[in-house]
């Protein structure tokens, strides 16, 4: 098979084509990106050295080039996006231009090649927030798109996009909404790899508000095995929820780090809420997990474990990113052209 992945230099993108590399030794491999700050070239250059992957810089709201990448794909997954909320609160727009115009440009190539399969990955937050007094309520099959900053909005329009080239085309295309992801080659604007540099650098770690937020967490790796379940399981018009079931606060999750590097809760520092925080998101993925037959590998503790290590042992992967990383996030070393009032979290 010929298999295009969009976004294959980002941190998902990248785990799935190492995935892919591994799982399926004789597909094609091809990616497209645009190497934005989240794109990452080196993490994926030992596929490219070895003649597993090609590389295709471009943009996908650019329809000459994803349109010349996408001939001849047997199967398409689309990653590509602006991801971190707090650049979104920053300015939307390269959000609507990637995530909205990308979207319907990769459908609309699709369609024009007759593609046999698209997969379109999302997120959870696409559903809002939920309350956490209420620990039984979850996304779930049929949960109302309710999206609450920019970037959830314009992974929405993406998702509705989607479900209509579907009915309106026949495009045979699925979809996935995923809980937050962790694991190796993690920008550090994130929560998990941020807390990794700071503590590892012998520094504070800081926390939104009252660090009360809950996300559900899934190894990245998890989330790569049930894309490939989707691609060979999944039913064309589909959305498939996936998650791990592991919900913690960030106040936990950090306090499971803070065990790792051997800290006491005097290295957390509580730092102003991000604008209209969500308080809550959880992920009823039962259904997903007996339609595909998959199921995640790693609980959060044996995952956050393999990421300490992954991070400790590829300093140089994520070192130079740091300077990305606003001076009152990073572990000191930000520049002085760091986003004015950005924040960092899952
Ligand atoms: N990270 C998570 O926890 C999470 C959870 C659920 C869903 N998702 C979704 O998974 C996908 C991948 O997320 P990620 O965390 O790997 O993101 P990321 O920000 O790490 O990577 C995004 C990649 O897309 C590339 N890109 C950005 N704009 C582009 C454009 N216009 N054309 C081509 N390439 C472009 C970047 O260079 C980068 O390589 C996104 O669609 C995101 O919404 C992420």
């Amino acid at each position: 098979m010929r298999v295009v992945v969009t976004g294959g230099a980002g941190f998902i993108g990248a785990n799935l084509l190492h995935h892919w590399a591994r799982e399926h030794p004789s597909d094609e491999i091809v990616t497209l990106d645009l190497l934005t700050y989240a794109g990452h070239r080196s993490s994926v250059h030992d596929l490219e050295e070895a003649g597993r992957l090609t590389f295709v810089q471009g943009n996908v709201a650019d329809r000459e080039s994803v349109e010349r990448t996408f001939r001849g794909a047997d199967l398409v997954f689309h990653l590509a996006a602006e991801s971190h909320v707090d650049r979104s609160i920053d300015d939307p727009s390269p959000f609507l231009t990637t995530n909205v115009v990308g979207t319907f440009t990769v459908l609309e190539a699709a369609r024009r090649l007759d593609i046999p399969r698209t997969h379109v990955v999302s997120t959870d937050e696409v559903f809002g927030s939920l309350p956490l007094e209420d620990r039984g309520r979850r996304f779930g099959p049929g949960t109302p798109y309710a999206p609450r900053n920019p970037y959830a909005a314009s992974k929405a329009a993406a998702d509705h996009l989607a479900r209509a080239y579907h009915n309106t085309y026949g495009l045979a295309v699925t979809l996935s909404n995923c809980g937050n992801n962790y694991g190796p080659f993690q920008h550090p604007e994130k929560l998990i790899p941020l807390a990794i540099a700071r503590l590892d650098a012998g520094k504070k770690v800081p926390v939104y508000g009252d660090g009360k937020n809950v996300r559900d967490w899934i190894y990245v790796e998890d989330h790569c095995s049930a894309l490939d379940a989707i691609s060979k399981r999944g039913r064309p018009g589909e959305t498939y929820l996936l998650g791990a079931e592991e919900e913690r606060s960030n106040l936990e999750v950090v306090r499971a780090l803070l065990r790792e590097f051997g800290r006491s809760e005097d290295a957390i520092e509580f730092v102003p809420d991000r604008p209209g925080h969500d308080r809550r998101y959880a992920i009823e993925a039962g259904p997903a997990r007996e339609a595909l037959g998959w199921r995640p590998s790693l609980n959060l503790e044996e995952g956050l474990r393999a990421t300490v290590r992954w991070y400790r042992e590829h300093r140089d992967w994520w070192e130079p990113l740091i300077h990305q990383v606003p001076s009152s996030r990073g572990p000191g070393t930000a520049s002085s052209g760091a986003r004015k009032g950005a924040r960092s979290s899952a």
